[in-house]
């Protein structure tokens, strides 16, 4: 038998999907249809290891029932995005997510634009995580790659963090190549301080089958949430094709 390369193994790179934009075509009709928890169920089947699903304040695509439903129906974690406030922290408490992930929300925003501000905040933070984690939720932090903000995220005591992805991605659309390979080596070395730190790293936002592979090739990111791109190529390819695509680009990557 030939010898196999001394090459050490990746260890396998989590695809979560997020279906909050199944939510937004549903509610731009303001009746059930398409059902996200439908397409939740579709993305368990096509290779999703988790779902997330952010609430937001306004509600504008998650609601209250999906959660509840997402919370009764799925056999993968459901990753519950939320801001860092008393409504959310009780929503949360009373399901009891495999993972919160906490997330900066301004209402006049339309998509989560940068990372939270842990380091000005980590004393309240730190009260607010801790009976999320006492309930036994993963908490993850969703920061800038910033090591201000990883030192702070470690310190009140987050489990995991998700690094923004959208300013390479974003750098990567514009055509912005130095900035995009910036951001990419921002990226790789604050997922390799993080690490250190003994955290769990995730990434997540904008990316496409165009931006993912460079981050999904980074061995210290455990997990991937991608949503928008994904239920937008639904719509040519369909949903359970688009993620195994997305499936195939990161194991290539991962390689
Ligand atoms: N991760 C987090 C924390 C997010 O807030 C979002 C967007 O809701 C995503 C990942 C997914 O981003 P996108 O929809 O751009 O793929």
């Amino acid at each position: 038998m030939p010898a196999l390369p001394n090459v050490p193994l990746m260890e396998h790179l989590r695809l979560g999907i997020n279906i909050d934009h199944v939510a937004t075509v549903r509610n731009a009709r303001g009746g059930d249809y398409p059902d996200p928890i439908r397409a939740a169920r579709l993305a368990e089947e096509a290779g999703a290891d988790g779902i997330t699903a952010h609430l937001r304040e306004d509600r504008r695509h998650i609601t209250d029932d999906d959660i509840e439903r997402l919370s009764d129906v799925l056999s993968v974690p459901l990753n519950f995005e939320m801001a860092a406030t008393d409504e959310m922290q009780a929503i949360a408490l009373r399901h009891r997510p495999h993972a919160v992930c906490i997330v900066p929300e301004k209402r006049e925003e339309r998509t989560t634009e940068g990372g939270l501000e842990v380091a000005q905040d980590e004393n309240r933070l730190a009260h607010f995580i801790a009976p999320l984690r006492d309930a036994g939720c993963r908490v993850s932090i969703f920061i800038a790659a910033d090591q201000r903000q990883i030192v702070a995220a470690n310190r009140i005591g987050a489990q995991v963090i998700e690094l923004h992805t959208g300013a390479y991605c974003d750098a990567h659309a514009e055509g912005r190549l130095e900035d995009r390979d910036a951001e990419l080596e921002r990226l790789r070395q604050m997922a390799g301080f993080a690490h250190g730190l003994g955290l769990e790293v995730h990434a997540g936002h904008g990316l496409t089958y165009d931006t993912v592979a460079p981050v999904a090739a980074f061995p210290e990111v455990r997990e991937l949430n991608i949503g928008h791109f994904l239920i937008g190529e639904a719509i040519f390819r369909g949903l359970a094709p688009s993620i195994a695509e997305m499936r195939r680009l990161m194991d290539e990557a991962r390689v």
